[in-house]
């Protein structure tokens, strides 16, 4: 065992996105790539000697190496102890709570989330703080600034270090505790939810399927769901995790868990389905027949939380991302809550939640969350919705219209251009940001804008300020179009239009969501110029 220092120039375009460094899996194999990045974490957050750090990822393909050769480098750095996941495990929000649980200073967590994995497809590595959450701006700047400086970086020559097994190793004088990456997660879920009530539920008849999509929380949902909450075996369907997850994409929306959406919306459905992604923080839920949408959800959870007994005593505030639809701001307002908006990413709510301004938070882009950690939580929420459903012993489609009559209904809908060549993209943006001026009071589509404006963020705790965020038309009525280019692509540029249409007609309640949509997604090509800029007629992807 020798430690070693590796002389390393800089390599260009490791620049963290909206949730850490993600690259084509081939990339970050490439000679120094990893490693490089690596020691720019060490340098970014002002090193990490002494330190103890948890390290685990979603097991996708160069996840049990790259969890070598950090424990290697952290070994070489003087890192006084890592806590590692068994077989480099651990899902986001498991990584969160080891994070707080045990005090460390902090995480490297190894994934590219949804994204597909495999030696052509893509893997990721993020750091997270030791409130658990992912490192704000300024820390991915100053880790961007040390990729440009790298000259070299130390390592430790060895064998593997054998993970498999929950105990305590030794690299140097570096202590490596191995943990079974589910249990400390598990006790955290059962001191938030009532787990009686949801066991007789899941007794009573109620059938659920929660689909792992062959990603990191098949082991979690098998032992929650399964083991403690008494559903059949085989209501956890996919639940080995794969390195390229059965060659699916795991993303848990109605196009990639379709077949999820095939069985509930077929005869002999069960009564709740859900999904989550790679890395286990997003989540579907499915009634039968009926798709929940993740601003809906994050909706419902917001009126109905203190059903369970971790927020019996109601929520201090909620927080949604900008595009995400403006449902939760309308369960805000009966309730008087503060309701915050804040720019796509989860890090963004890390300062809400740790100031106690805010309890439960969401984005459309399928995660939702709380206090409990500092991320996004697939199966927390899941088992929220269990617990409600358990408490209120009504069906999905029973809480959804109930929950639309009360509050009225968002119709939401996501439009995603792919591939899009950046400076088609870019065009589209800077042509929209130069016109913003001239739209209110024009009408499109028998819309007439209200306002339109770029949406910058001031942190109301930090004071920081977040520019360029998405480009927000409102109209009179209170449907809106949100234009965003995506931070977390790999190939090309993803246009991003969110479309949003207020109804609270209790006859207009249940319509086709695009179709109820038609007149906004007309007026967001008439504005933006979607089909002259990128030649597209037609999303790629509708959510
Ligand atoms: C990641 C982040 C989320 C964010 C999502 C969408 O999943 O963790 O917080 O909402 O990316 O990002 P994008 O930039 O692709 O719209
Ligand atoms: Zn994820």
């Amino acid at each position: 065992m020798q430690r070693i220092t590796v002389e390393t120039t800089p390599i260009e375009g490791q620049k963290p996105g909206t949730s850490g460094l993600r690259k084509k899996t081939r990339v970050f194999m490439g000679a120094h790539y990893l490693e490089n990045f690596v020691q720019a974490i060490w340098t970014g957050i002002g090193g990490v000697e002494g330190k103890t750090l948890v390290l685990g990822g979603d097991g996708r393909y160069f996840n049990d190496r790259a969890a070598q050769v950090i424990l290697r480098m952290a070994a070489a750095a003087g890192v006084r102890k890592v806590i590692v996941g068994r077989d480099a495990l651990l899902s986001t929000p498991a990584a969160s709570n080891l994070i707080r649980l045990r005090g460390s200073d902090g995480g490297i967590i190894l994934s590219a989330s949804h994204n597909p994995g495999g030696p052509d497809e893509d893997f990721g590595v993020k750091f997270n703080m030791p409130n658990g959450g992912p490192a704000p701006e300024d820390v991915t700047a100053r880790i961007f600034e040390a990729t440009k400086r790298v000259k070299s970086y130390d390592i430790i020559e060895t064998q593997d270090i054998d993970l498999s097994k929950p105990g305590t190793e030794r690299l140097g004088a570096m202590e490596i505790e191995i943990v079974d990456p589910v249990s400390d997660y598990a006790a955290l879920m059962e001191s938030l939810f009532d787990f009686d009530a949801i066991r007789d539920l899941l007794g009573s008849g109620f059938r659920i399927r929660f689909d792992a999509m062959h990603a990191v929380t098949g082991p979690y949902a098998r032992v929650i769901l399964e083991d403690k909450l008494g559903a059949p075996p085989g209501s956890v369907v996919h639940a080995e995790p794969l390195p390229d997850f059965g060659g699916g994409h795991p993303d848990p929306n109605p196009i990639w868990a379709k077949e999820l959406m095939d069985v509930m919306f077929g005869a002999d459905a069960p009564d709740f389905g859900a999904a989550s992604d790679g890395d286990g923080d997003r989540n579907m839920i499915v009634g039968w027949g009926i798709y929940v949408t993740p601003s809906d959800s994050l909706a419902v959870l917001a009126a109905n939380a203190h059903l369970a007994p971790g927020y019996a005593s109601g929520l201090k505030g909620v927080a949604r991302s900008m595009p995400t639809s403006r449902a939760l701001d309308r369960v805000a307002d009966k309730l008087g809550l503060d309701c915050y908006e804040t720019p796509t990413g989860w890090k963004f709510f890390g300062n809400l939640l740790d100031d106690g301004r805010v309890t439960l938070c969401g984005e459309e882009s399928a995660g939702t969350g709380s206090d409990h950690v500092r991320e996004k939580d697939g199966l927390w929420a899941v088992l929220l919705w269990l617990n409600i459903l358990a408490a209120k012993r009504q069906s999905v489609a029973e809480i959804m219209t109930a929950h639309w009559n009360e509050f009225g209904r968002n119709y939401y809908s996501r439009h995603d251009y792919e591939g899009v060549e950046p400076e088609k993209a870019n065009a589209l943006v800077d042509e929209l940001r130069d016109g913003l001026a001239t739209l209110p009071g024009k009408k499109f589509s028998g819309l007439v804008v209200e306002t339109a404006d770029e949406f910058a963020y001031d942190d109301p705790v930090d004071g920081s300020r977040s520019e360029r965020q998405g480009i927000r038309i409102g109209f009179s009525g209170g449907a809106r179009i949100v234009f965003r280019l995506s931070g977390t692509g790999t190939v090309g540029a993803t246009l991003r239009v969110y479309l949003e249409n207020v109804e609270t007609d209790p006859a207009r309640l249940h319509r086709a969501q695009q179709e109820a949509l038609a007149p906004v997604i007309a007026a967001a090509d008439a504005i933006a110029g979607i089909a002259r800029h990128t030649g597209r007629t037609e999303p790629d992807v509708m959510t």
